[in-house]
């Protein structure tokens, strides 16, 4: 299976992609994650992302491009993949066509999540991370004493750079103006399904499932 999570910044697109990479054994590719890897390893692709990235702003097409082309030449992603945040421009999703058919793929489909701007301005400035494990929480269900509810670790939850106000402002902007014209490209290109990302996250995940008939 092969499937784009399509949605706006904070929607809710990691945390179904994780969701239904375990229940569907295929993999979960994010590009902002592959981006903040490099950018932690300071590599050169990765100290500049981590400019654009801050600034909530878009990493170039061309740049973008050869990330996933790589990726998707990778035996690991061959029966399937889970594909969250690419691709993001028209010209990403032409690049991702000719991938794609250039590997002989044309079975796509894309789950697109949706809410308003204000409940997703209030899920990132509540979202926190674990630096031990990664588990991805809303402030507001930590229990006093800031425990990792999946690895326990205490205290060690941080803030995305990205997750501040004026730059979550910012991110909205540029979906908005880039990213939601991508799912006009594929109405006739991809198995559409629509989903309310407002409800709650096992919600979402078996609104999905139904929709694939996997439930
Ligand atoms: P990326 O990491 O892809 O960020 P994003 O698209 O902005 O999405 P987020 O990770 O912020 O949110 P999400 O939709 O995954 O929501 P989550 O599940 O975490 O990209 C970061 C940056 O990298 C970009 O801004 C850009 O600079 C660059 N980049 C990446 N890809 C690029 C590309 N293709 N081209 C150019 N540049 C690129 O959920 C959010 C919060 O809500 C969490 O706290 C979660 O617990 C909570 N939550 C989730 N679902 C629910 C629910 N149903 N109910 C209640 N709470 C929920």
């Amino acid at each position: 299976m092969k499937i784009l999570i399509f949605g706006a910044p904070g929607v809710g697109k990691g945390t179904q992609a994780k969701i239904l990479s375990k229940k569907l054994h295929i993999p979960h590719i994010s590009t902002g994650d592959i981006l903040r890897a490099a950018a932690n390893s300071k590599t050169e692709l990765g100290l500049k992302a981590k400019a654009i990235m801050d600034a909530g702003e878009l990493v170039p097409d061309d740049v973008m491009g050869g990330i996933i082309k790589e990726t998707l030449n990778d035996e690991k992603t061959r029966s399937g993949f889970i594909l969250d945040g690419f691709p993001r421009t028209i010209e990403q999703a032409e690049i991702l066509n000719k991938v794609l058919n250039e590997l002989g793929e044309n079975h796509l489909i894309l789950i697109s999540i949706a809410a308003d701007d204000e409940l997703i301005i209030n899920r990132l400035s509540e979202r926190r991370e674990c630096t031990v494990c990664h588990t991805i929480v809303n402030l507001i269900f930590l229990n006093d004493e800031n425990v990792c509810p999946n690895c326990g670790s205490k205290d060690t939850f941080i803030k995305r750079k990205d997750d501040d106000a004026d730059v979550i402002k910012n991110r909205l902007k540029v979906f908005h103006r880039n990213t939601a014209p991508v799912l006009s490209f594929y109405e006739d290109k991809a198995k559409l399904i629509n989903v309310d990302g407002t409800k709650p996250v096992e919600q979402v995940t078996d609104d999905i499932l139904n929709q694939l008939n996997l439930n």
